[in-house]
C-alpha cells in the first residue's frame, strides 16, 4: 500500500513513522514534508494549503490514501476534493471539521446536545460585545475568534480594559482577518487541562492513550501561548473515573452529535477538555491529531495504523480491537529562541546523524521545523525539534528525553525544563 501524507511538521514526522512500521505500507509520500520526514518518505515540495497542487500529486502518485493531518486544508475541504477525484482519505470533510473552523458551530451544538463546556454567548458586533463584556463584568474574561487562527485567536482577559482591546483587535483591527469577523465570549473555567485524540468512524468512537500539552513558553507555564513546548502521555490526571464520565457525557454524545446533524464525523477528534470541580467540559474541538500530542501517543499505539485508517474509511471502526504499550511516553520541544514571536532561523543543529537521529539512538527525534542543505540540518521554523522518549514510567521516559536533548544544540535554542514535572508531582502526591 502507498500513502500520501499531507503536512510538515512534528505531528506528520510521528504518523509517517507509525505508518513505516506497518507490513502493509510500501512507499510513504509527504507534501510538503520536512528534513527529518524526508529520511523515511518521498516528500513534495507542495504547501498543504494548496487544495489543487495536493490533488494533482494525487493523482500523478495513485496512493491508496491520503491522510490530511494539517486543521487548514481539512476545514478548506481537501478530504472532499480528493473523495470527489476518487481517493480514499483520512480525516473529516469540511461539513465535519467546522467542528474546528467555527468555535460558534461546536458551541452551538454543545448547547443543542447537552454536552458540557463552558458558558457563552456569541457576537458579530463589536458595540454589542463590548456591552456585553461590561454588564458581565466578571474576569478573568475569555474571548475568542470564531474561525482559524494558527492557536493564537484565544484571549483570556483580566480586567475590562484586556477584554475591549482584544474585541477590538479582532472584530474592528481585524488581526486575524475574516476568523475574527464573529467572536465568542465565554466563562473562564478553572481546572487542569487534558487532551484526549479520539479515532472515530462517525459511528464509534476510540478515545486513544491521554496526554498533557505545555503551552506557555516558558517554565511554570509562564509566558504567551505557543503551538505546544512538550507533551506527556498518559496524562495521571485522566482516571479510569474521568475516562468513562467524559465517554458517557462527551465523547459519545458529540459523535452522536454530528451524526445527528448530518456531518459524520470520520477521522481523528481531538478533544480539549478541563477537568473542573464540577466535572469535565470542553474547551475546544479539533478536527485533527494535536502537535505534539502526536508525537507522544503514537509511539504507545501497538495496533497496525494502516487497519485504523481503513477500519475508519470503511466506517467498522466499532469491529476493531485497538491496543496499547502500557508504557509512557514525553517529548520536549526545543525551539528557536524568540519563539512564538519573532525568531531566526537556518541555525546548525549540531548532534545529530545523516538521518537526522541521535546515533545512540536513545530517543527519538521529530523533525517539525527543519531543511536539510549540503548534508547539514538547519532550523527552519518556531518549533524544531520534538525529543521524545518512551519509558515504564513517566519518569524514566522523560529522564531520557532529557538526557538525549543535551547532546543535541543549535544557536539561541529554546526548551522548558519543566515538561511532566506537575503530572510527576501529581503522581508522587
Ligand atoms: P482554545 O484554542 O479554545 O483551546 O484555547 C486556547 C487555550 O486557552 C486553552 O488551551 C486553555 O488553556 C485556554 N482557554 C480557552 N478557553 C478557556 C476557558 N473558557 N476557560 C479557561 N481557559 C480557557
Ligand atoms: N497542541 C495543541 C494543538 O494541536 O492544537
Amino acid at each position: 500500500m502507498n500513502i500520501l501524507i499531507v503536512g510538515g511538521g512534528g505531528r506528520e514526522h510521528a504518523i509517517a513513522v507509525a505508518l513505516r512500521k506497518s507490513p502493509k505500507v510500501e512507499k510513504l509520500f509527504c507534501a510538503p514534508g520536512n528534513a527529518g520526514i524526508s529520511r523515511i518518505a518521498e516528500c513534495f515540495p507542495v504547501k498543504a494549503t494548496d487544495l489543487d497542487g495536493i490533488v494533482e500529486l494525487a493523482q500523478k502518485l495513485k496512493p491508496d490514501y491520503v491522510f490530511v493531518a494539517p486543521d487548514d486544508p481539512l476545514v478548506m475541504g481537501l478530504v472532499d476534493k480528493l473523495n470527489d477525484a476518487g481517493f480514499r482519505t483520512f480525516g473529516p470533510k469540511a461539513d465535519a471539521a467546522i467542528l474546528e473552523g467555527s468555535k460558534a458551530f461546536s458551541k452551538a451544538l454543545m448547547k443543542k446536545y447537552n454536552i458540557p463546556t463552558a458558558a457563552y454567548e456569541t457576537f458579530t458586533d463589536a458595540e454589542k460585545a463590548i456591552a456585553y463584556i461590561k454588564q458581565k463584568n466578571s474576569y478573568p474574561a475569555v474571548i475568542k475568534c470564531d474561525g482559524l487562527a494558527l492557536g493564537k485567536g484565544v484571549i483570556i482577559a483580566q480586567n475590562f480594559e484586556e477584554a475591549e482591546a482584544a474585541v477590538k483587535s479582532m472584530m474592528i483591527d481585524q488581526k486575524f482577518g475574516k476568523s475574527g469577523a464573529e467572536v465568542v465570549i465565554e466563562e473562564f473555567m478553572e481546572g487542569t487541562e487534558v487532551t484526549v485524540l479520539a479515532f472515530t468512524d462517525g459511528k464509534s468512537v476510540k478515545p486513544m492513550v491521554s496526554s498533557m500539552d505545555h503551552k506557555r513558553v516558558y517554565d511554570n507555564d509562564e509566558g504567551l501561548n505557543t503551538g505546544g513546548m512538550g507533551t506527556i502521555a498518559p496524562n495521571p490526571l485522566y482516571t479510569d473515573k474521568v475516562a468513562e464520565e467524559c465517554m458517557k457525557k462527551i465523547f459519545i454524545p458529540t459523535i452522536n452529535a454530528m451524526q445527528a446533524e448530518g456531518r459524520p464525523f470520520k477521522g481523528c477528534l481531538y478533544f480539549g477538555l478541563m477537568l473542573t470541580n464540577m466535572g469535565a467540559k470542553v474547551v475546544e474541538y479539533n478536527c485533527r491529531f494535536g502537535d505534539p500530542e502526536t508525537q507522544v501517543v503514537l509511539p504507545l499505539l501497538e495496533t497496525d495504523l494502516v487497519d485504523i485508517i481503513e477500519a475508519i474509511y470503511e466506517e467498522r471502526l466499532g469491529e476493531l480491537d485497538i491496543k496499547w504499550s502500557g508504557k509512557s511516553c514525553a517529548c520536549v520541544v526545543m525551539a528557536s529562541g524568540g519563539y512564538p514571536e519573532k525568531y531566526e532561523t537556518g541555525k546548525e543543529i549540531t548532534g545529530l546523524d545523516e538521518n537526522g537521529q541521535l546515533p545512540d539512538g536513545s530517543a527519538f527525534v521529530y523533525h517539525a521545523g527543519t531543511k536539510l542543505e549540503d548534508g547539514k540540518y538547519l532550523t527552519a521554523g518556531g518549533r524544531v525539534l520534538g525529543v521524545t522518549a518512551t519509558g515504564d514510567t513517566l519518569e524514566a521516559a522523560l529522564m531520557t528525553a532529557y538526557i538525549a536533548l543535551g547532546d543535541i544544540s543549535f544557536d539561541k535554542a529554546h526548551m522548558r525544563s519543566d515538561i511532566g514535572q506537575r503530572a510527576l508531582d501529581y503522581i508522587k502526591a
